[in-house]
Formats: C-alpha cells, sequence, structure tokens
C-alpha cells in the first residue's frame, strides 16, 4: 500500500512490434489504473537475455517500448515504467527466491518446457529459473495485483507458493499477489482467421494491425479480413470474422456493439471494412505522431528513465534489505 493505493507490477518483454490487439486489450486499459494503484510497468530486460539477443536490437527495442507506453498515455509520473537492469535488487532477490525454490517445481513449467524445446541449442539456467526471477519482480514491490495473461498464470502461482513458503519460515515478509482481471479489454482475432488471438507473431502480415501501420496499411489490412457470405453486419458467434470487426470498431468508437449494428444496417461489408479501417488509423496516428516527437526528444525520455530507475530502486531496495535482514545476511556499515 502506497498512500492508500495497492500496488500494481507488470512486466512485459521488448519483443518486436504491438499490435492492435496488445493496444485494445492491454494497454488501452492499463490507462486509467494508477488512479486506483501504484503502478509499475518494467520492460523486463533480464528476461529477455533467457534467449539469445543481437545487443543493439534489444535496446533499441527496450527503448522503443518504453518510448511508445508513454506515446500511448501512460503518465511518467504517475506511473512507474522502468528498465529492470537499472534496478539491481531484481537481481538480488531473484538469487534469494532461488534458494526457496524446487527443482520438482520448476520441472512443471509449461513455458520453459515450450522454451526448451525451441531453443534447444540454448536451454540455459537463466530460462530454467525465468519464473524465479518473474517471482522476484512482483515480490519486490509488495504487489497486490499483476495483470498478467493467462499464458504467465501457472508463474503467478509459482510466486505465490514461494511467497507463502517464505513468509511461513520468516513471518509475513511478501504480499502475496493476486493475478489482475478487471474489466478485460474485448479480446482482439486475427483478420485472418478470426478464431485465433492476434498475434505479433502471426507468419501472415495481413492476419495483424501493427500499431505503427501507416493508414494505407491499416486500411488494405482490414479490407482484406476473413469474413462470411451472411451480407449482414450482425454481432452474433456465427460470424467470428465480423464479430471481431465490431469489436474493433466498438473500442475505437467508444459505440456499442448494437450501435454499430445499426450504424451499419443495409451496408455492404465493404463500405463497414472501410469505416473500421479508417477509425484505427484515426485512432492511431496521434500515438504514432507522439512516439515520433517523444523518440527525437532524447533528453525527457532519458530523465524518465532515470527519475523512475531510481523510484523504482527506492521501494525495491525496501523489500530487498528486509529479505537480506531476514535470511541472516550481516548488517550494513554506514
Ligand atoms: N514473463 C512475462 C511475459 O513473458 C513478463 C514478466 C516478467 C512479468 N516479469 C513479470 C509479467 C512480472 C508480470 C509480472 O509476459
Amino acid at each position: 500500500m502506497l498512500d492508500g493505493k495497492k500496488m500494481l507490477f507488470s512486466g512485459m518483454q521488448a519483443t518486436g512490434t504491438l499490435t492492435l490487439g496488445n493496444y485494445l486489450g492491454a494497454l488501452k486499459n492499463w490507462l486509467t489504473l494508477s488512479d486506483e494503484y501504484e503502478c509499475f510497468y518494467c520492460v523486463v530486460d533480464l528476461h529477455s537475455i533467457t534467449v539469445r539477443q543481437d545487443p543493439a536490437e534489444l535496446r533499441k527495442r527496450a527503448r522503443n517500448l518504453l518510448t511508445l507506453y508513454i506515446a500511448a498515455g501512460l503518465d511518467p509520473v504517475k506511473n512507474c515504467i522502468y528498465y529492470q537492469s537499472h534496478v539491481p535488487a531484481h537481481a538480488e532477490l531473484g538469487w534469494i527466491l532461488n534458494c526457496f525454490t524446487y527443482v520438482g517445481e520448476l520441472n512443471r513449467m509449461t513455458q520453459f518446457k515450450d522454451k526448451a524445446a525451441k531453443h534447444a541449442d540454448n536451454i540455459n539456467a537463466g530460462l530454467y529459473t525465468y519464473p524465479v526471477l518473474m517471482a522476484a519482480d512482483i515480490l519486490l514491490f509488495q504487489s497486490d495485483v499483476v495483470p498478467v495473461g493467462i499464458d504467465q498464470m501457472q508463474h503467478l502461482e509459482l510466486t505465490r507458493d514461494v511467497a507463502e513458503r517464505f513468509n511461513g519460515i520468516y513471518g509475513d515478509v511478501f504480499t502475496i499477489p493476486e493475478a489482475y482481471l478487471g474489466k478485460t479489454g474485448a479480446k482482439i482475432m486475427s483478420l485472418q482467421d478470426p478464431t485465433k488471438k492476434m498475434s505479433k507473431s502471426d507468419e501472415n502480415p495481413n492476419a495483424s494491425i501493427l500499431l505503427m501501420d501507416d493508414t494505407d496499411t491499416i486500411i488494405r489490412k482490414f479490407k482484406r479480413a476473413v469474413t462470411d457470405s451472411e451480407a449482414q453486419i450482425l454481432y452474433r458467434d456465427e460470424q467470428p470474422g465480423i464479430k471481431n470487426l465490431i469489436n474493433v470498431y466498438s473500442c475505437v468508437t467508444g459505440k456499442t456493439p448494437a450501435e454499430v449494428e445499426r450504424e451499419f444496417d443495409g451496408k455492404g461489408y465493404g463500405d463497414f471494412k472501410l469505416a473500421v479501417g479508417e477509425s484505427v488509423a484515426n485512432h492511431l496516428r496521434p500515438v504514432q505522431d507522439e512516439f515520433a516527437r517523444l523518440s527525437k526528444d532524447k533528453a525527457y525520455i532519458d530523465g524518465i528513465i532515470k527519475e523512475n530507475a531510481e523510484k523504482a530502486g527506492y521501494f525495491a531496495n525496501k523489500t530487498l534489505r528486509k529479505v537480506q535482514k531476514k535470511v541472516g545476511f550481516p548488517e550494513r556499515i554506514r
């Protein structure tokens, strides 16, 4: 708790570029969370090197992600957006928690098994203990809530188990975190297969709208979106392609699905797709413009990076010092 606000922590990897799905499904919903929570959004670069990275690329992507969050409207004064590698307490608590996590627990992690299969030539110890570092991220901030996708629920469960184990031995040191479910944003589906989630790793470039796509590209991708032959713009499960487009249009215009149905009553799919494409392009343009502007303002972004690392470090060190004392490390001489 800080000033009566609960703590919220989320980590994100700087992999490639964000999609409209990431934006409408997650990021856009975070903009108002800082009213209710003390929010920390960490660019988890320590996690990134569990698979081989090109150093210059990693640095660039991490900075772009951080800049994009601000461009999309996350106020960097109200939300602490920072790099994990700038706060050494993550690695330090990670080490300690390694000693409170069982190999048997890590062996059950499905993401490790998937990634090990994908990177068979580099199954390193960091990949194996990845969830322990994630536990450290969360527990350092005494987080009450953690917005995560279902693919991360197993890691969050492990975090809770490790925290409870530690508390069981040393008393109440860690807050036990919960998944943040909140108002879930619309789940945006692939434009080429509306039964699949829109994903940045889709091999078909027409399947996803990237946050940095220009207007022509956005409109072209929506024109090619897979729909059906019903020729009716109705919000129903039997028409997953049209339903997905209505969801997108609702998110960017603030209209309800019923209002959208009425607006396009009697109109054709061509008109509707064009309207969706134009509204998405118009919605993203200010974010893109702000990203371009901020990217050029090196001093401003550098200032945010420095201040937020200090702020995060302050909270993280409070927890770390407590933990170090509990486990029996010697007191620091000042
Ligand atoms: N493992 C998360 C992912 O791949 C990223 C992450 C790292 C994270 N540390 C975290 C998410 C702490 C939430 C809280 O998506």
